[in-house]
């Protein structure tokens, strides 16, 4: 186990957090928890392996202009944003080592430092600027990064006007590091992740590297770093920005020398948005080089979180989502395990609501939560609580070691889809060994403590692999597991331990269909849609993969699809929309509540043969309990029922 150094972009403090700033923070976070897990169960001080930073980018000109306009002094107003900052994380979860903030003097030592090695590097030169600037990237523009509107150049990122600067600035010599760029990039692995974004930083620099301007007129901008030895000049933002990463470590020259904190360095990982790839993948390393220091181990670019494809950001309020009232409702852990299951890192991740309740009610309530309740009530019930031995499990080892590749690799999605393996195995085997049949004789006695047992090491395995993510679900789940002394550890050796269990408590409670419509409406601002009545259950949204997104075979493996002919139907009293329908499905009937009655009558339905999912997680519509659905065509509308072109048994299953 070797060091870890984790670090987020710094914030601008132009906003307060929001869904997408949110998501490259935890993503930051889930991994600093697992490496620190690691290094725990290696016997290995977290602390001193591990180090995590966050904190806020609060010079510049955009923020000289917002405290301008506002009237407000700009220390105060950094202060205050600052408090909401850190209030925010601190809900959140998150567990940075650190909180840096760019007015601190300990920074601007730092940036003051990394001035002089460059200037001294003879890579600093003083010449005139003539170009376009855009001030909401806080970044040069050339021809190619603008568009033409109303006669007007406007960024193409930011859409508004860029302003053209004309002044005497010091340069930094960027195109000298055009070529040791290039041979970093071509590392195996690239240090720059993933792959497609190494190929754009390359082709950039390929296409030819002009020096930097680094500096602006005092008069131009002045809420900034002074520029060693030259106060009329201030030194670039992004200059400043980027500094931030060792300061933290003790500074450039501190990092020089590599001692105690310094160490850190030789493994920084640099998650950063596609927006700001170019920044650390390209002038980052060439200044560290200037400076005398090696380049960050890693720069890892995730995508950007949208609002239907379009940017969720401060400044554009269709794409408000407020974290904030999503844990109000759910708590913050299962908001944290949406963003990371939901979204491949890297690539860019529509946010929908729908979807967010569907991986709520199917990931959390119906297979982590189910497991932890039915097998410590049979617990309780078969055995007094007390389960000795359990059955040996090698998928465990196989989902542990795919777990910490993923998270290796930073792909969270795929270290916790790997946990979902043994919690939805864990369900399955439940229902294959039927412990409650087990418990009615002596005999069994010894196969119910296994597969109990079995079970239970499974949650304590799962809980302590989700922990990264859902550090206080997985702490609940030891609890009632009466495992809280594993907190913070990683699986290691398969095998009921023991544990004194508490009473069963939902981790993930239900939120009914009603309520997720009521919320959504109330999140969206569309109170208006709130005010028509629910949809019902089985005709309620149904979140799809966003276009071109494909799923596995194996999702589409684990629907049970069937074959189900309708032998009774009535209507369901007081639910205009639904129909209560009994289905010859092979064996036992079913019972489903269908939102079908708009479209069918219950005489109609009877004798017509349907495509049954037999394997949605039941539950409660009217008082009635509804096992599965039927597939039917349309929206919240029925247009037609799914059928089949000819006679089936009952029960074949469906491919
Ligand atoms: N201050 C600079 C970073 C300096 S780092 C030395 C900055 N700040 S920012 O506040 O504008 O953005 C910070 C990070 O948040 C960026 O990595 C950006 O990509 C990320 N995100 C902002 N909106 C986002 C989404 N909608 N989705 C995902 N990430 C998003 O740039």
């Amino acid at each position: 186990m070797s060091r870890f150094y984790i670090t987020t972009p710094i914030y601008y403090v132009n906003a307060v957090p929001h869904l997408g700033t949110f998501y490259s923070t935890v993503v930051d976070d889930a991994l600093a928890r697992y490496h620190r897990a690691r290094a725990k169960s290696q016997g290995l001080d977290p602390k001193g392996n591990v180090f995590f930073l966050t904190g806020l980018d609060e010079h510049g000109q955009k923020i000289e202009r917002i405290t301008r306009e506002k009237g407000v002094d700009p220390q105060l107003y950094c202060d205050g944003i600052a408090e909401k900052f850190k209030a925010a994380w601190e809900r959140f979860g998150i567990s940075n080592d650190d909180f840096i903030r760019t007015t601190e003097p300990r920074h601007e030592a730092a940036v003051a430092e990394m001035w002089k090695r460059l200037e001294a590097a003879g890579d600093i030169y003083k010449a005139e600027y003539d170009g376009m600037y855009c001030v909401g990237c806080e970044s040069a523009k050339s021809e190619d990064d603008v568009d033409l509107e109303d006669g007007q150049k406007v960024c193409k990122i930011h859409r508004t006007p860029v302003e053209r600067v004309k002044e005497q600035n010091y340069f930094f010599r960027l195109s000298k590091y055009a070529p040791r760029l290039l041979e970093w990039y071509a590392q195996t692995p690239s240090p720059v992740q993933p792959e497609s974004r190494r190929n754009e930083v390359r082709a950039f620099v390929e296409s030819g590297l002009r020096d930097l301007s680094v500096s602006r007129q005092k008069k131009s901008v002045s809420w900034a770093i002074p520029v060693p030895g030259d106060p009329e000049h201030t030194i670039f933002v992004w200059i400043d920005a980027l500094t931030n990463y060792l300061t933290v470590l003790g500074g450039p020259e501190a990092v020089a020398r590599g001692a105690g904190q310094a160490a850190f360095w030789d493994a920084a990982n640099h998650l950063v948005g596609k927006d700001i790839l170019r920044f650390h993948a390209v002038y980052w390393p060439a200044m560290l080089w200037s400076a005398g220091l090696p380049p960050p181990k890693q720069v890892f670019s995730h995508g950007f979180l949208t609002v239907k494809g379009q940017k969720i950001s401060k400044s554009a309020p269709a794409t408000k989502v407020d974290p904030n009232a999503i844990a109000d409702e759910l708590g913050v852990d299962p908001l944290r395990y949406f963003v990371l299951r939901e979204y491949v890192l890297g690539a860019d991740g529509d946010f929908t609501y729908e979807s967010l309740f569907q991986r709520y009610e199917s990931d959390l309530g119906n297979d982590l939560g189910n497991l932890l309740n039915r097998t410590i009530s049979m617990a309780h019930k078969f055995v007094a609580g007390k389960v000795e031995g359990s059955d040996e499990y090698p998928g465990a080892a196989d989902a542990k070691q795919e777990a910490e590749r993923a998270w290796e690799e930073f792909a969270p999605s795929r270290a916790l889809e790997a946990v979902w393996k043994i919690v939805r195995e864990g369900n399955r085997y439940i229902d294959e060994k039927a412990p409650w049949a087990l418990a009615k004789s002596p005999a069994t006695l010894p196969a119910l403590h296994g597969v109990l047992g079995r079970s239970l090491e499974t949650l304590r395995w799962a809980a302590l692999m989700v922990a990264p993510v859902m550090p206080g679900a997985a702490r609940e789940i030891l609890r009632q597991l009466g495992r809280e002394k594993d907190d913070g550890s990683w699986p290691d050796k398969w095998g009921w331990p023991g544990g004194v269990l508490t009473d069963p408590k939902p981790v993930f409670p239900r939120v009914e269909p009603e309520r997720q419509t009521a919320l959504i409406a109330q999140w969206t601002g569309t109170l208006a849609a709130a005010a028509t009545p629910a949809a019902p259950a089985a005709a309620a949204a149904k979140p799809v993969p966003a276009p071109g997104v494909d799923i596995a075979y194996d999702d589409f493996q684990k629907l049970d699809l069937r074959v189900a002919k309708v032998t009774a139907a009535e209507r369901v009293p007081k639910a205009d929309k639904l129909l209560k329908l009994t289905l010859d499905v092979g064996g036992d009937p079913r019972t489903v509540v269908s939102g079908i009655a708009p479209a069918y009558s219950p005489e109609q339905m009877v004798g017509k043969t349907v495509i049954y999912l037999a394997n949605l997680a039941p539950r409660k519509i009217r008082g009635v309990v509804s096992q599965g659905m039927i597939l039917a065509a349309g929206g919240d509308e029925v247009l037609a029922l799914s059928g089949l072109d000819r006679d089936v048994p009952p029960g074949t299953p469906i491919r």
